[in-house]
């Protein structure tokens, strides 16, 4: 990094502060010193003005409505790549040769079986369980059978867990899913795709074979690749968070799915296309915009703005895009994808969201394509965890190997009570 320097005076304080300069995108203030030297915290509930880290694997310019994972446009990997390619270029840094590729895909694949002991955690559950709560909870325990990949010093052990969390999250997955219905778990297979295998144990029965459907299957993967990685947003901040306390891969990313469960953050697919159903229809739409606007009223429109999204998120053009053809393909007629793309159309010519600057994010179309497909609602943030595993798994390592991270531990403004004397009871 250039640096440069920033003067801070007043209240007493004149001092010089480093400025560093990424690649691409704003300028940064180190503050790292700023309270050894001044006795002065910085104040950034939200983190809305905060860098936490230095990072080299996605870039977001929310006013420009890009997102490059490693420096690639996500419309380009859309258009060319698939998500095992992805994967491993955030992971490592650059898309794979033709031979990587084939031995990342390898590997993965024979790490997708479940210890057979895990299946008894399901039954703890039950049957209406979200299960965004089983995800949670069997992820969490996958640090009790899987003891060679945990000391996070080793490097080797941290490779292993990272293909075993991206290889297992489908398994697990389809298993929450099958384990609502009250139906067997299916095995996964390894002469299928990451995306086959994911749509065969979710939706086949032992019964009869299942028909991988390749538009579903490409959708499918298409799917995952959009939603693996996107900076520094609260989930991937979680992970980081647990991960410098040195806790386990398998807890960090069981920290990771629960924080995206949030409405605001994962669960707003799930959110969006409840909102949609409850919109019912196109004339309904002015009342819930009016809604949305009304500071009374703590109705939003779930898959609309971000916080760093003032522009399109690039992601839900790719989406839109898509949710046409899978409908088409399924020959599925749904009035939600009518009611979206005139409350886009609407609620991008309002006042109130142009000057708010607020737009489509990913999880506007994404719910009407995995409703389509079949999914329940309640499975639509589990798939969003599922893929963004990925992401999760290339900002924990890259934390590890980051000589400048310690342990993270934010300060505060106390506005609490002074010191005072206990009061015992008999006075109180
Ligand atoms: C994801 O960070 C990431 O990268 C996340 C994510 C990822 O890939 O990891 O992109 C995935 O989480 C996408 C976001 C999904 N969430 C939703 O769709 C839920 C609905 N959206 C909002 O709750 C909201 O937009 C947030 C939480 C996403 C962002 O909120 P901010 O940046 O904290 O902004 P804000 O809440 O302060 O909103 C700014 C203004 C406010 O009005 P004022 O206080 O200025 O008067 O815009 C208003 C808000 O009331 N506003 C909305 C709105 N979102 C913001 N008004 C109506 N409907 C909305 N959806």
């Amino acid at each position: 990094m250039t640096e440069n320097t920033m003067r801070l005076s007043g209240d007493g304080l004149d001092i010089e502060l480093p400025v560093y300069e990424g690649s691409v995108g704003p300028k940064v203030i180190d503050v790292r010193h700023l309270y050894g030297e001044t006795g002065y915290f910085t104040y950034d509930p939200g983190y809305k003005s905060t860098a936490s880290c230095e990072s080299s694997i996605t870039y977001i310019d929310g006013e420009a409505g890009i997102l490059l994972y490693r420096g690639y446009p996500i419309e380009e990997l859309a258009d060319n790549s698939d998500f095992m390619e992805v994967c491993y270029l955030l992971l490592f840094g650059e898309l794979p040769n033709r031979a990587e590729k084939e031995k990342f895909i390898h590997d993965i694949t024979y790490h997708t079986m479940l210890h057979e002991q895990l299946k008894n955690f399901f039954n703890g559950f039950r049957r209406d369980a979200h299960p965004m709560a089983i995800m949670v909870g069997v992820v969490g325990a996958l640090a009790a059978f899987y003891h060679d990949s945990t000391d996070i010093s080793d490097p080797h052990q941290r490779m292993v867990a990272s293909y075993r969390l991206i290889a297992k999250m489908p398994t697990i997955a389809a298993m929450a899913y099958k384990y609502s219905l009250g139906q067997p778990f299916l095995y996964p297979r390894n002469d299928c795709s990451y995306a086959g295998n994911f749509l065969r144990m979710t939706f086949g029965v032992p019964c009869e074979d299942y028909q991988i459907n390749p538009i579903l299957e490409q959708a499918m993967d298409l799917i995952f690749m959009l939603h693996a990685d996107h900076e520094q947003n609260a989930s991937t901040s979680t992970v980081r968070l647990a991960g410098s306390s040195g806790a386990n891969p398998f807890a960090c990313i069981a920290a990771g799915i629960a924080c995206l469960w949030g409405p605001a953050h994962g669960g707003a697919n799930e959110a969006c296309l409840k909102m949609l159903q409850e919109i019912g229809t196109v004339d309904s739409i002015p009342q819930f915009i009016e809604r949305a606007k009304d500071k009374n009223d703590p109705f939003r429109l779930m898959g609309f703005g971000h916080r760093v999204y003032k522009n399109f998120d690039p992601r839900a053009k790719v989406l839109r895009k898509m949710a046409h053809k899978v409908l088409a393909e399924l020959g599925v007629e749904t009035p939600l994808l009518e009611v979206a793309m005139e409350l886009e159309a609407i609620a991008r010519s309002d006042e109130y969201f142009i000057e708010k600057k607020l737009y489509p994010n990913v999880d506007f179309y994404s719910g009407i394509i995995l409703n389509a497909m079949g999914f329940p609602t309640t499975m639509f943030t589990v798939l969003f965890a599922l893929a963004r595993t990925s992401g999760w798994i290339a900002q924990w390592e890259e934390m590890i190997e980051d000589p400048t991270q310690g342990i993270g531990r934010p300060r505060q403004l106390y506005k609490g009570a002074k010191k005072r004397e206990f009061v015992p009871i008999g006075r109180r």
